[in-house]
């Protein structure tokens, strides 16, 4: 467990994230276990690639994946809802059943954007699964059918969440309790998180 004093404080523990994600999967196989074609599970990177691995392979039924990357254009540290795509799909979806895998859902742009962008290519269904929901922070109302747990309104790091492209390797799932601290300092987690390993030298 992490100490009360430390910069971050674990939020949800691997343990938990794996018992969790083995029922989302659970909930997928019965939902789509008799699709005419194999679903196409749609990982969104880099976030959500712990958890679709994960995700994936509990999953007792055959499936297809792909991964898109977008990046969405913020200014002055505000989100503008401007989304585009860094690497799209390699196949067409018309006619399969879909499901958008996301690590996290904060304002629903990202996800709004890409509801839109796949509905669009006549999908035979679409659904999204997130591992977390911070619904308190919703700015677009998105449907999102599934999700593995409500999460507050704190900045998180870990099992694939980054800060500044740090943490994503960290089994747990942590709450940063002073953003404006790890803003000044990204690597304020490092030494409490690997030890010395985590300085080089
Ligand atoms: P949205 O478009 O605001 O819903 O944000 C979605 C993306 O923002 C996620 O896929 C994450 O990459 C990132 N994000 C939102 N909240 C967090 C967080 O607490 N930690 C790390 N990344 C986050």
């Amino acid at each position: 467990m992490t100490p009360v004093d430390e910069p971050a404080q674990l939020l949800f523990p691997h343990a938990q994230l794996r018992a969790r994600i083995r029922e989302l999967g659970a909930e997928l196989t019965a939902e789509l276990g008799d699709t005419p074609e194999p679903p196409l599970l749609v990982g969104v990177l880099k976030g959500s690639s712990f958890f679709f691995a994960d995700l994936i392979r509990t999953l007792a039924m055959p499936i297809a994946v792909d991964f898109m990357s977008i990046s969405s254009y913020s200014a002055a540290g505000t989100q503008s809802g401007v989304v585009r795509i860094v690497k799209d799909l390699e196949g067409d979806i018309t006619g399969r059943d879909v499901v958008i895998v996301e690590d996290i859902v904060d304002t629903g742009l990202t996800l709004n954007y890409l509801r839109r962008t796949l509905g669009a290519r006549h999908p035979r269904s679409l659904r999204a699964v997130t591992l977390l929901d911070k619904a308190v922070r919703r700015i677009v109302p998105v449907p999102l059918e599934m999700s593995g747990f409500d999460t507050p309104d704190v900045f998180v790091v870990g099992y694939g969440l980054d800060f500044q492209g740090l943490y994503r390797n960290v089994p747990d799932i942590l709450a940063v309790k002073d953003l404006a601290r790890l803003a000044n300092d990204p690597k304020l987690l490092v030494s409490s998180l690997f030890g010395s390993s985590g300085t080089p030298g």
